[in-house]
């Protein structure tokens, strides 16, 4: 049978018709095909015989082994105690197909391994690929990789993914695609700082506005693995699954694996392109519960002084700013006075909070906020009641190095999971809480226990939406370090990264974003001189920066002054007026990187309006900067471009702002404000402008 996907623009075209399913096309729509032009385009696909190789051509299947031929990494091996090291060959045994979805089942010829690929085009052209594998032998099987494997034209010779470290996540690296194998493990328990997050190969130079691209993500927060590889007959293939150790996934007879959604896309149009697919998808499928508040976090306001007085006056100039939910991070259960103990007693500390959470609640609830609860609850310190009492509980060997000092909890021991979920929903029902910032401040290190622990994490994220329906949760890890779209789902914000300071946040957000729609993208408004870099910004730049994506203050307001808390509340009444736009619009992002400055923002669904930030990151190339090209507009309406004030003036060095800046504004065309642009300010370093653009009529 041959399968023919088709959805905005992208298609998948497979062969199925002959012992394994190969894939003849990934990438644009190829219109309308019938039966025979399909047959006739799959028959041509199949390759020359080249010298020195196998004596029937190459082709690239679904699930590509030694047996078929393809020398590069295998999308399955695992054995059983009869067989040595293994590569199961699978073939073709039934397909179904519906317009958007294949179903394809395969076996081994002695019958003992059952898989099957489940292939999904969405409406919005995002591929989604899993395998299921089931062991249907009389002995058990060790499962030691299955993977899914994406064939990708030669022209995608470029990849970029992504590193960091703790505070500097989502670091972008390109690297040429050259013979071998470009992979990147993640063996932290969870993505990672340094995670490969989205790993794209597409032609030389994509940017944001331009080239193809071909781009993959593990819907996983446990281990996993991502790559590119270019076998030297010239078959690139684009990779990814959940990275499993030794004796991890050992299947008895008649279990089943299931592997993480490999969540993928393609692109014409450049990284905006392959956003677009995958926001527009996200949103569909796990629509954040909105409308996302303005959150005050206290963690860089107070840390773990929870005095009540402070805490206090924190929440009345929270409220008088405008804020919509106060949370209250960590340092509120029993003993935790620093990160070294008392993780794993939640139960509000008595001497801090003599009459327990209440007046503070009531006190944000009576100034018209939400209240909002810091909880790791994954993690367990040594130094606590509950590792005293349970060390059965807590995972690994006694002696295994601490990190934060602190262990892990075992949620796949039934007390450990009962007693946490016990405690989060005996919180959840004494208060009225409606917002979890749920921490994970450590990587996991234990061989083998990561994939049940993962699972049993999403199981408990699970049960607390299902019980609390109004419940907000936000996936915290150190930052950034679990971002991806197995969470995601499950979670209604993520906290993007510690670091504070806009301008290493401007490149943080930007590139979280390329996954996460901005509704999601927590962002905060941080002190004058962020604490993590020590950097003294402006509050412009703070509040510019802050603005696109999910809004909040972390920041104590109490050493503010009045000035400043006018400029804070003025900019939560432009973010609210905002919020609508740009957690529904478009993300679009010009490619300027290379002149030290961004200029990107939301244009919404009907292109009637936008919204823009320009950034400037470093000193100007020239002393008048390239002009600013407005990215994503329709072409032929016209759209008045204006500066929207946001908090004090921006710094500029010059004589005098551009023409059109000094009349209020300009109207003109799209395809004019993409093309041809506007003059830029002359902005200072570390300085940022707002714009909107409205449509006429
Ligand atoms: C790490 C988080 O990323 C911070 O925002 C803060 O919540 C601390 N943990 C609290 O310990």
């Amino acid at each position: 049978m041959l399968v023919y996907l088709r959805a905005a623009g992208a298609s998948l075209v497979l062969d199925a018709r002959g012992a394994y399913p190969v894939v003849v096309h990934w990438g644009r729509d190829l219109d309308d095909l019938n039966e025979p032009s399909l047959a006739a385009l799959a028959d041509a696909a199949v390759p020359a015989v080249p010298s020195s190789a196998l004596d029937v051509p190459l082709r690239l299947s679904l699930l590509p082994t030694v047996a078929q031929g393809w020398s590069g990494r295998p999308a399955i091996s695992g054995h059983r105690r009869d067989e040595g090291g293994s590569v199961p060959d699978l073939r073709l045994v039934q397909v179904q197909r519906s317009a958007t979805a294949a179903v394809l089942d395969l076996k081994t010829k002695d019958g003992r391994l059952r898989l099957t690929t489940d292939i999904e085009l969405t409406r919005q052209g995002v591929l989604r690929v899993r395998h299921r594998l089931r062991n249907e032998g009389a002995d058990d099987f060790q499962l030691a990789s299955l993977d899914v494997l994406l064939p990708v034209p030669t022209e995608a010779s470029e990849i970029l993914d992504f590193t960091g470290v703790w505070a500097y996540e989502r670091r972008p690296q390109r690297t040429r695609v050259r013979d071998g194998l470009w992979s990147r493990e993640s063996r932290h328990g969870r993505p990672g700082h340094n995670d490969a997050f989205l790993m794209m190969v597409g032609t030389p130079g994509f940017g944001f506005r331009s080239g193809r691209i071909w781009a993959a993500h593990l819907a996983w927060s446990g281990d996993k693995r991502s790559w590119v590889e270019r076998h030297p007959l010239g078959h690139t293939v684009l990779g990814c699954g959940e990275l499993l150790t030794p004796g991890e996934m050992r299947l008895a007879p008649g279990e089943q694996y299931a592997t993480p959604w490999a969540v993928t896309a393609w692109s014409d149009s450049g990284i905006d392109g392959l956003s677009s697919r995958l926001h527009a998808w996200i949103r569909d499928i796990a629509p954040a519960r909105r409308p996302a508040p303005v959150v005050l976090n206290t963690w860089e306001a107070v840390y773990f002084d929870h005095d009540a007085d402070r805490l206090d006056r924190l929440v009345d100039l929270a409220a008088e700013v405008g804020v919509e939910r106060f949370v209250l991070d960590d340092g509120w259960f029993t003993g935790r006075r620093d990160p070294r103990r008392a993780l794993g007693d939640w139960y509000v500390d008595q001497d801090r909070w003599p009459a327990g959470l209440g007046p503070l609640v009531d006190r944000v609830h009576q100034r018209g906020m939400d209240f909002g609860l810091w909880v790791e609850p994954e993690m367990v310190s040594p130094d606590s009641r509950l590792a005293r009492a349970h060390p059965e509980w807590v995972l690994g060997p006694s002696d295994s190095p601490t990190w934060r000092w602190q262990r892990v909890l075992d949620l796949t021991h039934p007390d450990a999971y009962a007693y946490v979920l016990q405690r989060l929903t005996a919180l959840l029902t004494e208060y009225p809480i409606g917002y979890l910032k749920w921490d994970h401040n450590r990587d996991l290190l234990h061989e083998g226990a990561t994939h049940r622990q993962t699972k049993a994490v999403y199981r408990l994220l699970a049960a607390l939406r299902d019980a609390f329906a109004h419940l907000h949760i936000e996936s915290c890890a150190s930052g950034g370090a679990r971002i991806d779209l197995g969470i995601l789902p499950l979670v209604d914000r993520v906290w993007a990264s510690d670091n504070n300071d806009p301008l290493e946040r401007q490149r943080i957000q930007r590139w979280t974003s390329v996954l996460v729609p901005l509704e999601y993208l927590g962002g905060h408004l941080g002190d004058t001189t962020a604490h993590i870099t020590g950097r003294a910004s402006d509050l412009s730049f703070r509040l510019a920066t802050a603005l696109l994506g999910n809004a909040g203050v972390e920041w104590d307001l109490t050493r503010t002054t009045p000035n400043e808390r006018a400029d804070i509340a003025r900019w939560i009444v432009r973010y609210k007026q905002l919020r609508h736009l740009l957690h529904t619009g478009t993300l679009v992002r010009a490619d300027d990187d290379r002149l030290g400055r961004y200029l990107y923002g939301v244009v919404d669904a009907h292109g009637d309006c936008g919204v823009y930030v320009l950034a400037t990151l470093a000193p100007p190339e020239s002393g008048l900067p390239a002009p600013l090209r407005f990215p994503g507009l329709e072409p032929q309406r016209r759209y008045t471009v204006r500066p929207l004030p946001l908090g004090p003036p921006v710094r500029t060095v010059g004589e005098a702002a551009p023409a059109w800046l000094r009349s209020g504004g300009v109207t003109l065309p799209g395809r004019v404000l993409a093309e041809v642009g506007l003059p830029a300010p002359l902005l200072a370093p570390a300085q940022a402008m707002l714009y909107s653009a409205e449509a006429d009529g």
